[in-house]
């Protein structure tokens, strides 16, 4: 039975539909890094735009890049419906073949960079945002 829904699993997220989860889902599981994300600006990226920017396919490309809130789990982890189930989470061979992706300084840089503002973030400053306390 297991080996048959992992070849469903592979074969849909190859030739996958939405493979969008949400941040709410992901808290069933993930308490702390949800409450850690709620209460950081990422959760709130979408907030500061007005209505008119909201449909500017430009500003929501950083500010609020699925139907997520904000800067979602999935903006930086990769969409979770195939991986987020206990089983798969549990091995890190099969999560990352069903779509869980390295969070690394490559990932911040697709949003902060020379175009925004500041600039570029170090991924070290996330560690108290997500991840490790
Ligand atoms: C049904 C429970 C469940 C759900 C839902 C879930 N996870 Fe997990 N997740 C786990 C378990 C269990 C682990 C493995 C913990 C361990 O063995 O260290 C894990 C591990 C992880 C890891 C660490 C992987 C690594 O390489 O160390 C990340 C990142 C993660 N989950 C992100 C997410 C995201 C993002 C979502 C939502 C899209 C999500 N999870 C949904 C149960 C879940
Ligand atoms: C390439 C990614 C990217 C794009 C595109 C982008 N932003 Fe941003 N924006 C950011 C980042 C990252 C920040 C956080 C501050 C910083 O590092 O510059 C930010 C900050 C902001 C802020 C808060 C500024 C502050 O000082 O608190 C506003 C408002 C904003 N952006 C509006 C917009 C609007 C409107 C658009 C579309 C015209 C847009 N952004 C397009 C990434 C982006
Ligand atoms: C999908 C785009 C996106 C990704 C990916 C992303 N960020 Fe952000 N980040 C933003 C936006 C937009 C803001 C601004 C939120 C606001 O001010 O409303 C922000 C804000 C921040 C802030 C607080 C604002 C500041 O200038 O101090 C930090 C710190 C930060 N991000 C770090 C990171 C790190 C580290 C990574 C990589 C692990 C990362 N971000 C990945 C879009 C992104
Ligand atoms: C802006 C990017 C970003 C966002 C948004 C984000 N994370 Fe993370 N997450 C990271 C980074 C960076 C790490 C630490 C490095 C790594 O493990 O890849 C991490 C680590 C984790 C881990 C591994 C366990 C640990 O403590 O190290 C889990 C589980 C996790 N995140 C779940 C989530 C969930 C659930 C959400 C949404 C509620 C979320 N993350 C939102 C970047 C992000």
């Amino acid at each position: 039975m297991k080996i048959l829904f992992i070849i469903f699993l592979l074969t849909t997220s190859i030739y996958g539909y939405d493979k969008f989860f949400g941040s709410n889902n992901c808290a069933q599981c993930h308490t702390k890094q949800y409450n850690n994300w709620k209460a950081s600006p990422h959760y709130k990226a979408d907030e500061k735009l007005t209505e008119k920017q909201k449909k500017n396919p430009k500003c929501i490309s950083c500010h609020q890049p699925s139907k997520d809130k904000g800067v979602s789990c999935e903006s930086c982890h990769g969409n979770g419906q195939h991986y987020a189930k206990t089983f798969v989470m549990k091995d890190k061979k099969l999560s990352k073949m069903v779509g869980l992706k390295k969070v690394n300084q490559q990932t911040c840089n697709k949003c902060h960079n020379k175009y925004t503002t500041k600039g570029k973030k170090d991924i070290k400053l996330f560690k108290d945002i997500c991840g490790k306390k």
